[in-house]
């Protein structure tokens, strides 16, 4: 080799090092300005790329340049590219609800970003009743989202979270969900939103989070019936006490960017074309600053599936004017130019909309020019499945676990003492059910037999080929398996070939003859027998309750990338479980009397409908909602609680007004509510020997009269506790949203009277009267 060469080798090195050192530097890690590109000469003179312009004002500029075409492709999720304004297509739909995830369009795996931390699913990090780690999840969750937005590799916008009611078992969706409770579910979106969304400066946006399904959709396909066809039958009062409200609060308190209307129609009316829904509630009452996305083809579905219109541009108009901003399909592209032709809408109608979608994109900083100069600029691959985010996602699973029974200190086992582990069942060994759906790609995974094995030696067997379970024929040699182990840990349940989008159960039993394996199993084992379920909707396994051979019973949800590590920690006692369920787990029984498709909340004695979630229904279960054991006890005395308050009036007309107070009970929109937030102080003592976390669970029930049967959670607080010690918790309940009740016709009242407060066997009374006094 000549020197000459050699020159030129390093010259060719140098030049390629400086090329690649440019395109970094250029395009991020990959991705080209979405629009107001700085070396692009054109854009320097446009208004609406002048970050030092008020935002309202860029977004006037630019739909002053847009023609009607162009408009009209902007309103659908593959929004098309304007190359004569320097502006880049888009595509809207990306998902993260427990973690990056690549089921919308928007987002891909591979290259730099071959994988994304993927946390447990929604039902489990719920059980956790841990407000903060909520928070906690979505900030990594969107710094990772940010990461692989600035490689080209996803979006800015996910339609994330899920925060439909879980009225019913059967569910498919139900994992995704917060649960039950409306208050629980409430504080989730709040708080995932919030941490999704950054407390940037101003009204900026780290990531846009979507609160969906709007509203009443938590029916997939039952019995034939499917989300497409169904039309929910609401109660004024059910929509307002239990549908709505997770809705508002990600509105209200979480200062959502986006809500999504749903398929099914509510009370006759497809919710993506009712601008009760849209334009009076979520924007008018709540105030929403975001934009109003359809499900995924919900628009064609209301004209196609639904027949609710006659014709597709009536259709496509009818959204728009009800509220819709942008179109999850190519309906709005293919009708809107009709619709505007016809008369059925006007050009303004579609500014409107434009409006509130630019918005979002300005708040993202997507007109702010170079990517890298955006304050989430520098994220990149680096920032992808670190460790602190696999940690985070293994604390989440520990925390989510519920320990449902525990005869006789079963668990935790020791690994001195069963040194051989039998771990057996078709969960037992699984990697990505771990992560159920609307997931990713995960960093690595952690099976329930991998854990284990970290402690002990273990002996495995399937028992059955999948959660199908469709034979018994592998049942021998896990019963031998048993038989020969110091302790048996069956991990059985489900996953998404049983409960997932698309497909609702029938039933609430353990799938095939997975039950059967548990009992033959349990018979056989010589040691102590311990059953983890994995699932996201509840399962009834009285039998396992009654079994004696069967001494404990986890319920770990979907737990995670992490989810076996975190497993292992609990059955050996290095994390002691203080999860709790999110909701009620019913006999099979139950759902034999309850059509999926009733939606009232409440029980009606006439025919027999025994009502839905522990707020209405008081038939019996198999765990009740807010159930979780610990390997330690917990007492509770009440330190600090007010025992009366008054309620002042909001104005003289309140005052004067019949209508104001009527059942005794005041409209909660005649009152003043501010500084009506009561403090409980409640300490909470751990009397055993381990250290434990523990969630006080405030309930409150209205006076006794007309609303007296109605006990709902107004408020919980998670704290840790070492063993032997005291903790004081405070837990703030309001007044006006949490004592007050609502009526038939939708409308919140403060009953006047005697509340009850509960807190674990506690009660306490606070008298609330109205005060004479007005103040405005
Ligand atoms: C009383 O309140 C109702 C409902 O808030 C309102 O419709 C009505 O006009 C009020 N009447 C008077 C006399 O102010
Ligand atoms: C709640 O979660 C956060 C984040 O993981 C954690 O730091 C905190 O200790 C948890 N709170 C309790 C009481 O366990």
């Amino acid at each position: 080799m000549n020197m000459a060469n050699h020159n030129n080798k390093s010259r060719f090195f140098f030049l390629f090092i400086v090329l690649v050192l440019w395109c970094v530097s250029s395009f991020g890690f990959g991705r080209v300005p979405f629009a107001c590109d700085p070396k692009n000469g054109l854009t320097r003179s446009f208004k609406f790329c002048r970050t030092n312009v008020p935002i309202h004002v860029r977004v006037q500029d630019l739909i002053g340049r847009l023609t009607l075409p162009e408009k009209i492709r902007l309103v659908v999720n593959n929004a098309i590219a304007v190359p004569r304004l320097g502006i880049q297509g888009y595509e809207w739909w990306s998902e993260a609800l427990h973690g990056v995830s690549n089921v919308g369009p928007g987002t891909k795996f591979g290259g730099a970003f071959p994988a994304a931390t993927s946390f447990p699913q929604v039902i489990t990090t719920a059980a956790s009743f841990n407000q903060s780690l909520w928070r906690e999840i979505g900030r990594v969750v969107s710094d990772e989202a940010r990461a692989m937005y600035n490689g080209g590799m996803a979006g800015l916008t996910y339609w994330s979270p899920n925060v439909n009611i879980f009225r019913d078992p059967r569910w498919g969706r139900g994992q995704e969900t917060p649960g039950e409770d409306p208050h629980v579910a409430a504080k989730y979106a709040a708080n995932y939103v919030r941490g999704l969304q950054g407390d940037g400066p101003g009204n900026r946006l780290k990531v846009a989070a979507c609160c969906k399904h709007y509203t009443a959709y938590d029916l997939d396909n039952w019995k034939g019936i499917d989300r497409f066809h169904f039309n929910a039958k609401v109660s004024k009062q059910d929509l307002a006490d239990t549908y709505d409200v997770p809705f508002k609060a990600c509105v209200v308190d979480g200062g959502v960017a986006s809500v999504m209307c749903s398929y099914n129609q509510v009370n006759g009316k497809p919710t993506c074309a009712d601008p009760d829904l849209l334009r009076n509630t979520i924007r008018g009452e709540w105030k929403l600053n975001g934009y109003i996305v359809s499900d995924c083809d919900s628009v064609g579905v209301l004209y196609d599936t639904q027949h609710y219109t006659q014709t597709p541009e009536e259709a496509a108009a009818d959204a728009i004017r009800a509220g819709l901003d942008l179109d999850c399909g190519p309906f709005l592209a293919l009708h809107t130019a009709d619709a505007i032709r016809l008369g059925h809408i006007s050009e303004n109608d579609l500014n409107l909309a434009l409006a509130n979608l630019l918005t979002v994109q300005m708040r993202l900083g997507m007109f702010d020019g170079e990517p890298s100069a955006h304050p989430y600029g520098n994220l990149g691959p680096r920032d992808v499945c670190t460790p602190a985010h696999q940690e985070l996602a293994l604390e989440a699973a520990r925390q989510g676990i519920v320990l449902l029974q525990n005869k006789g200190n079963t668990l935790p086992l020791s690994p001195t003492r069963h040194r051989t582990v039998a771990v057996i069942g078709p969960n037992s060994d699984v990697t990505t059910t771990m992560i159920g759906n609307y997931a990713g790609v995960a960093c690595g995974y952690t099976s329930p037999l991998q854990g284990i094995a970290r402690y002990v030696k273990t002996i495995h067997h399937n028992g059955c080929n999948n959660v199908m379970c469709t034979g018994n024929q592998l049942f021998g040699s896990a019963e031998m398996a048993a038989r020969h182990a110091d302790a048996t840990v069956l991990v059985v349940g489900l996953d998404q070939s049983l409960e997932a989008e698309f497909r609702d159960r029938v039933g609430l039993l353990l799938p095939g003859f997975q039950q059967q394996l548990v009992s033959r199993v349990a018979r056989a084992s010589k040691g102590p027998v311990v059953l983890v379920l994995m699932s996201g909707g509840p399962i009834d396994v009285t039998f396992a309750k009654n079994d004696p051979k069967i001494g404990a019973i986890l319920w770990v949800g979907y737990p995670g990338q992490a989810g076996g590590t975190a497993i292992a920690d609990v059955l050996f006692g290095r994390t002691n479980p203080g999860g709790k369920l999110p909701m009620t787990w019913y006999p099979e029984g139950y759902v034999n009397k309850v059509p999926m498709t009733v939606m009232d909340m409440r029980p009606n004695p006439a025919s027999g409908y025994p009502g839905r979630t522990y707020r209405f229904y008081k038939g019996p279960v198999v765990f009740p909602f807010g159930h979780g054991l610990s390997y330690t006890r917990f007492s509770h005395s009440l330190a600090v609680a007010p025992k009366q308050v008054s309620v002042p009036l909001a104005s003289l007309e309140a005052l004067t007004n019949s209508s104001t107070i009527s059942s005794s009970a005041l409209k909660v929109s005649h009152a003043n509510c501010d500084s009506l937030e009561l403090a409980l102080h409640v300490d909470v003592k751990n009397e055993g020997e381990v250290d434990g976390t523990h969630t006080v669970l405030v309930y409150s029930k209205p006076p006794s009269g007309k609303w007296s049967d109605m006990k709902q959670l107004v408020g919980f607080e998670k704290v840790q506790v070492p063993a032997g010690s005291k903790q004081r918790v405070k837990v703030g309940v309001h007044v006006c949203d949490h004592l007050s009740v609502v009526d038939e016709s939708g409308v919140r009242r403060i009953p006047m009277g005697d509340h009850e407060l509960h807190i674990g066997d506690l009660k306490h009374f606070i008298s609330v009267q109205t005060s004479q006094q007005i103040k405005t």
